[in-house]
């Protein structure tokens, strides 16, 4: 007989909602098992994945400019820690920072990545912060009153609908001391570009989306048949966004332990949007938010952009 665990009971619950509802569909954080970090690390080395490779160009490209937004004394706060590559460029320029605060909810993640960090920059302050910026936090006593520079990089915001794109944009602008406000924002450009970028030919993006699937399995006693689902990229033109699919093959029963999950044919698990912007479209969103658009950075492409934000 096989033996079945359960040893994430947030996945067991967050899972079992997402999949009875109507349609079916499961939160796009949990993608980020070590297996898929590692896929996705992967994704951004695509040659059709062009969001980072096109962010990391227009920082470096204006690292200059965006200097001018670093107050002396600074502490740079970043939500999310992936891969420290994007920070580095901004910590090997701004030398009159302070302090550089990660915020993550991956606690080992994070204390190993601040550890390289401040390893490589001795003269900086590195205070990981543990923490789901979608849910309100405090910061550390001697950062309270720092002023403080906000760094969005990735798109990561294009995973929320608006309304709560908005509820993060305003949540940032009530920190104390926030002076400035850097975020990567995907931009609107051919479907066969977005597309491409979200089933590319090597795979690899099938094998991220497929993993959630593997991880029920491993974490929450599920019988998922990763051969029996195919992953799909949509572009959804009234609401901008990309979506990822998961689509049954057949008809089929998966159980979660004691649950049952009922799949007809071609019926799909919705994981994850990815919200697509025009610079209007952003500029409308962050003035709803309070903040005000002062640098709108593109690349030759207008594939991506950097925004600096101040509160208004
Ligand atoms: C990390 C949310 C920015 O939406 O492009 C990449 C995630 N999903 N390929 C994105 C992702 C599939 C990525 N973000």
């Amino acid at each position: 007989m096989d033996k079945r665990i359960i040893n994430n009971i947030d996945l067991l619950t967050s899972a079992l909602a997402s999949l009875s509802a109507e349609n079916k569909w499961l939160d796009s954080k949990w993608f980020y098992d070590p297996a898929g970090s590692v896929l996705f690390e992967d994704i951004t080395k695509l040659p059709e994945y062009y969001p980072t490779r096109t962010e990391v160009k227009i920082l470096t490209k204006n690292i200059d400019q965006l200097q001018a937004y670093i107050p002396d004394g600074a502490a740079l706060v970043e939500l999310g820690s992936g891969s420290s590559t994007k920070t580095r460029i901004l910590l090997d320029r701004f030398h009159n920072l302070n302090a550089y605060l990660p915020l993550d909810i991956s606690e080992e993640f994070l204390k190993q990545s601040a550890n390289e960090l401040a390893f490589d920059y001795p003269d900086l302050i590195v205070d990981p912060v543990v923490a789901d910026f979608m849910v309100p936090f405090k910061f550390p006593e001697n950062h309270v009153n720092s002023s403080k520079i906000a760094f969005f990089p990735g798109s990561t915001i294009g995973n929320l609908e608006s309304d709560k794109a908005i509820q993060l944009l305003a949540s940032i602008h009530e920190w104390n001391q926030v002076s400035a406000f850097i975020i990567g924002i995907d931009l609107i450009k051919d479907i066969d570009t977005l597309i491409s970028a979200y089933d590319d030919a090597a795979g690899v993006t099938a094998a991220f989306n497929l993993n959630i699937l593997h991880r029920m399995n491993r974490e929450i006693g599920a019988n998922f048949d990763l051969e029996k689902y195919k992953h799909e990229a949509r572009w959804n033109v009234e609401q901008s966004r990309i979506e990822m699919h998961l689509v049954s093959l057949v008809a089929q029963i998966v159980n979660i332990g004691a649950t049952k999950i009922c799949f007809e044919a071609g019926e799909s698990i919705h994981t994850e949007n990815s919200h697509k912007y025009s610079q209007q479209s952003f500029a409308k969103i962050a003035a709803q938010s309070g903040w005000n658009i002062s640098k709108f950075i593109t690349d030759e492409d207008d594939f991506f952009a950097v925004a600096v934000l101040q509160p208004k």
